[in-house]
């Protein structure tokens, strides 16, 4: 059975001409992400995973190639398009929640929802917003200060905000980067039921035992797609199998 393609990068390129030489960053990679599926991008630092995932989710302009979101073309979109559709079709954690301090946990969730939806849909939104801290574990922070939550709670509140616009693709950069393995694993939970919910999520991360999460693990080196490895559905009872193999799999691809 062929899956919906979602997400689709063809011979995208990125070089930085900031730099004396020009850094080229991507060299012409093709990806293709499915409906639901969960793919985790890996490699060693400086091969270009941020910059991947940067160039797929709309956030910086490839240089070369093109991206297409559920068929439509982003690399010709105007900034504005571009910052509508980021808005409303994607969502993005990233190591830190970039939560603005001045709001207490529940509005700075909302702030994004509410920019999204129309005006008729201002109280969805809302209700949204509720039933996803609810979901994550989080209403009873909810009024609470951005430096008065843990780690933990503080990525659960980024994820949330995240999947307020019902996005098509969440994108996650390092999400468990800054947390310590205990918050790393209750935040890849709460990815992990994102996922089985459907969601449709690119994640980078530098962590094999967070990779062992995805259905599939690419790897990059230099800007070049090397290999990619099928795991298929994550499981809690064969976690540690999973990530052995993954660490068998990237230590031969001199990771
Ligand atoms: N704005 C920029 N200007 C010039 N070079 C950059 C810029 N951003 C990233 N790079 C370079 O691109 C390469 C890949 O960076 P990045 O995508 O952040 O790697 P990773 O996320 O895998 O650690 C690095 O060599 C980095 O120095
Ligand atoms: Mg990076």
């Amino acid at each position: 059975m062929k899956q919906n393609v979602t997400l689709e990068a063809k011979a995208l390129a990125k070089t930085y001409f900031s730099t004396e030489p020009p850094t080229e960053v991507l060299q012409g990679i093709d990806l293709s992400v499915s409906e639901g599926e969960f793919l985790v991008i890996m490699g060693a630092s400086g091969s270009g995973k941020s910059t991947l995932l940067y160039s797929i989710s709309g956030m910086d302009r490839p240089t070369g190639g093109q991206v297409l979101l559920e068929g439509r073309e982003l690399t010709s979109l105007s900034d504005a398009e571009m910052a509508r559709v980021r808005l409303t079709r994607m969502g993005f954690v990233f190591q830190q929640a970039h939560f603005l301090g001045n709001l207490d946990v529940r509005d700075n969730i909302l702030l994004p929802a509410l920019k999204a939806a129309s005006k008729e849909n201002k109280d969805a939104a809302i209700a949204r917003v509720d039933a996803l801290m609810e979901r994550f574990g989080i209403v009873h922070v909810k009024n609470h200060g951005i430096t008065q939550v843990s780690g933990g709670q503080l990525q659960r509140a980024s994820i949330c905000r995240a999947l307020a616009g019902e996005p098509s693709v969440l994108f996650a950069d390092e999400p468990t980067g800054a947390l310590n393995s205990s918050m790393s694993a209750e935040v890849m939970d709460a990815l992990t039921g994102v996922h089985r919910s459907g969601t449709t999520i690119v994640m980078v991360t530098h962590d094999p035992a967070v990779a062992a999460r995805g259905d599939r693990v690419i790897y990059l080196r230099d800007g070049v797609l090397v290999d990619s490895r099928e795991a298929g559905p994550w499981q809690a009872e064969k976690a540690q199998q999973r990530e052995d193999d993954l660490l068998a799999w990237l230590r031969n691809l001199g990771f």
